[in-house]
């Protein structure tokens, strides 16, 4: 029966399963009454909970449901309950409790349930802070972990509307090597009528410090094991989840790597045999506005909102992760997955820096018993649409996250000029249009200590960002069909109040001759082309007839069972990209002592006289490149010296973590005319590092032009 429910994974409900759904919901609690006992617990023994009166002589969570049942209890204001080990602060409908003055957030209370957050975690595991570093200097994307543990505590705002707490961490210069060179100020909101809080933090380094790196920082939330169990990271990305034990031997078997996990005996034998890893729930950030947690009985939902991207790093197509098993949330700000070392955020000695993180909105919802849980998915994507409308928000007290009045708008038209598809210019429609800080092409994908304001142009080209902060920016874009990028020549410097009309830009794509054959897209992805059915033994059910099959786990070992000897073959005219180019040209494994070879691909095509004293151009558009030294031959495939190489290229790692893009790498290579031969034609394409399955790359577009005909 169980399945039933579990396969409600699209989004869409309807009667009928709502009905189904009533009874299931009825076996599901009473398996986890049997499992793990009540769900509302009764004992204290959590400090959450704790009965230890506070200065008002009353107990901030231990009372009745905060949630305005009873219209007496003056419960229209804000409470902030102040203990020696704990902060609590309340509206009409849920209390918060932080740890006093550490700054992690230990409960959250919510109608009448003590705690929605995993009690059975430590307290500094539940909702919190944290930043990878490390030192200047240090390679890769690894370092130490920090949780920010804060050491001072400060009430900033206390109304009838709003409270605003602070958990701060100064810098001791004296520290030695061990402790990240930064203050965090780390602040949590409560609003009046408010389902949810917001939390932010200030990050500052001052110019006297030590140079570091940032790897990554992220705000986690933790909710209860036991109860939320079907996760929700967009309409066609939600499932019920298995449990933390299931990844666990011998329940799990750790498979490549140890994040993805064969679930051989999970603790609900319906998961078993499916792969759970949770870079198959990365998101662009772009689409990673909402996400999170339903419980099922009662029906609540634990929603994590961002309703602006400005703050996250590398751009709206950064991939990050968002939730997964856990039950963990995760609101990821920067991060080095799908791009690599060349995503570090590395501090130089006298390098000054500040930025606010945030506000993010910690939304919790529900819906009487009757109703089917998956409305919570609805009405938190409602809730997020009016965060967006209230960005940027009015209430965050630091002077340093800076309100609308004092930020500007910049607007302006992108056309392209592409004469081999118009003589005229033509609208940059649907365009991507952002402003990151200055640096040269494609830089605002590692892009990471300022803010990014990005936008899509309308179908004549117009585009407006706005609430963009004060600063000077390059004007980057890129459009759906058009190879390499835009960026504008001049500088663009923003000022408080500002409205800038750039008028209209013009961005011509890298074109000299004719196309005489191209493969795939430009859309930065490798997803039209050929992406293999999983192995049977490593199914994640959710991607079974999906659009995202690429988020298969071991999909890199299927290229050795459609090509177990010769490499992939592609003839221009005959060949179909969708059916006959494997969407990543990976290491080719030849036997089972994990032995893996470079491979050679081939492309076939015709030219009946060729231009000897022309100069043909070959764009290789990349969608993503790991460890590759990608070579490219003109009809002969054993010259030492390639015609071209992009010399080792990237660290995306997009093969292991199921991705379809990372960093997108732009490439034109010269043919001579004289290479070629009347007749047939061969390019080939070379990967040569064949350390392991996950060295390779993914293709984009690629396209041959003809030398510039008058
Ligand atoms: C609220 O106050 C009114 C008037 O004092 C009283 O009649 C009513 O019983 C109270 N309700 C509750 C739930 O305490
Ligand atoms: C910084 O650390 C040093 C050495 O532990 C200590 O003497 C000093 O008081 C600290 N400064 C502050 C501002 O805490
Ligand atoms: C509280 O919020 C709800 C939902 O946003 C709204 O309908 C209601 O009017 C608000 N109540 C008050 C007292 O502001
Ligand atoms: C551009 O104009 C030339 C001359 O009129 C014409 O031959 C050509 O087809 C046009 N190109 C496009 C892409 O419309
Ligand atoms: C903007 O940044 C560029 C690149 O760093 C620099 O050349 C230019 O002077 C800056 N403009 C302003 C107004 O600061
Ligand atoms: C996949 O979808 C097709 C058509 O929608 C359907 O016929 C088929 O049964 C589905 N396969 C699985 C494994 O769900
Ligand atoms: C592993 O495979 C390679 C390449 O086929 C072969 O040379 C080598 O002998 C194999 N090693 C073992 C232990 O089988
Ligand atoms: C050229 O390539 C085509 C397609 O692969 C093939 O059918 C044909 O036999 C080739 N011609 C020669 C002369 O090799």
């Amino acid at each position: 029966m169980s399945t039933d429910l579990r396969q409600m994974k699209k989004g869409a409900f309807s009667l009928s399963i709502l009905s189904a759904s009533l009874k299931i919901f009825w076996l599901f609690s009473s398996l986890f009454f049997y499992l793990y006992g009540p769900f509302i617990p009764t004992t204290t023994k959590d400090p959450v909970v704790s009965t230890t009166p506070d200065t008002d002589g009353h107990s901030p969570n231990g009372h009745g449901p905060p949630n305005g049942h009873n219209p007496n209890v003056s419960l229209s204001l804000l409470q902030l309950h102040i203990q020696e080990q704990y902060v609590v602060m309340e509206n009409e409908i849920i209390a918060v409790t932080i740890s006093n003055p550490m700054g992690f957030v230990t409960g959250i209370q919510y109608h009448g349930i003590e705690n929605l957050l995993d009690v059975t975690n430590p307290e500094d595991d539940r909702g919190y802070w944290d930043v990878v570093w490390n030192t200047a200097g240090a390679k890769g994307t690894k370092g130490m972990f920090d949780r920010i543990e804060a050491t001072d505590f400060k009430v900033i705002v206390q109304n009838d509307e709003q409270i605003e707490l602070s958990f701060s961490r100064t810098y001791n210069s004296s520290s030695g090597d061990g402790v990240v060179p930064l203050n965090v100020d780390k602040r949590f909101v409560i609003l009046r009528n408010s389902s949810g809080f917001y939390s932010y933090a200030i990050y500052e380094h001052l110019k006297e410090w030590p140079a570091f790196n940032i790897d990554n920082t992220r705000i986690a939330f933790k909710p209860r094991k036991d109860k939320f169990r079907y996760m929700v990271v967009a309409d066609e990305r939600q499932r019920f989840m298995p449990l933390p034990d299931d990844r666990k031997p011998p329940r799990g078997v750790a498979l490549e790597y140890p994040e993805a996990v064969l679930l051989v005996d999970p603790i609900e034998p319906e998961f078993k045999g499916e792969v759970d890893d949770k870079y198959q729930y990365g998101c662009e950030s772009k689409d990673t506005r909402v996400h999170g947690w339903i419980s099922n009985d009662p029906p609540i939902g634990i929603w994590q909102i961002t309703a602006s991207e400005e703050y996250r790093s590398g751009g709206p197509l950064k991939q990050v992760l968002t939730s997964h098993v856990g039950p963990a949330s995760l609101t990821v700000f920067h991060s080095a997955h799908y791009a690599g070392a060349a995503m570090v955020i590395r501090f130089g000695s006298n390098e000054a820096w500040k930025k606010v993180y945030g506000p993010v909105f910690i939304h919790i919802n529900s819906l009487p018993e009757k109703e089917d849980p998956l409305g919570l998915w609805q009405n938190a994507k409602q809730q997020m649409a009016a965060e967006v409308q209230s960005w940027p928000y009015n209430f965050p007290a630091s002077k340093d996250f800076i309100k609308a009045d004092q930020r500007g708008t910049v607007s302006g038209r992108l056309m392209i000029r592409e004469r081999y598809v118009s003589n005229e210019s033509i609208p940059a429609s649907g365009a991507y249009v952002g402003l990151a800080l200055p640096g040269e092409l494609g830089s605002w994908q590692t892009e990471s200590k300022g803010y990014q304001f990005w936008s899509r142009a309308d179908e004549n080209g117009h585009f407006t960002l706005e609430n963009v902060l004060s600063g000077n920016y390059s004007l980057n874009g890129w459009v759906y069909n058009f190879i390499s990028e835009y960026q504008y020549d001049a500088f663009i410097t923003v000022t408080p109040g500002i409205a800038i009309d750039v008028g209209e830009l013009v961005f011509e794509p890298p074109r000299d001759g004719p196309t005489l054959w191209e493969i795939g897209i430009p859309d930065r992805t490798a997803a039209e082309f050929y992406v293999p059915d999983p192995n049977p033994k490593f199914i994640n059910k959710l991607f079974v007839n999906h659009s995202d099959k690429f988020r298969q786990y071991g999909l890199w070992e299927r290229y050795a069972e459609l090509y177990p000897k010769e490499d992939l073959v592609y003839t221009v005219d005959q060949s179909d990209y969708k059916k006959d180019w494997f969407f990543a040209q990976v290491n080719r494994k030849i036997d089972d002592n994990n032995t893996y070879v470079g491979t050679t691909w081939k492309i076939e095509f015709k030219i009946d006289s060729p231009d000897t004293h022309g100069t043909y151009k070959l764009r290789l558009a990349l969608a993503t490149a790991h460890a590759a030294e990608l070579q490219v031959r003109v009809n002969d495939a054993q010259t030492v010296t390639p015609l071209f190489t992009t010399g080792v290229i990237g660290k995306d790692n997009t093969i292991a973590r199921h991705g379809i893009h990372g960093l997108y790498r732009f490439y034109t290579v010269d043919i001579p005319g004289s290479e070629l031969v009347a007749g047939n034609n061969t390019i080939f394409l070379t990967q040569t590092n064949d350390q392991g399955p996950f060295v390779g790359i993914m293709y984009d577009y690629i396209r041959l032009e003809g030398p510039l005909t008058s």
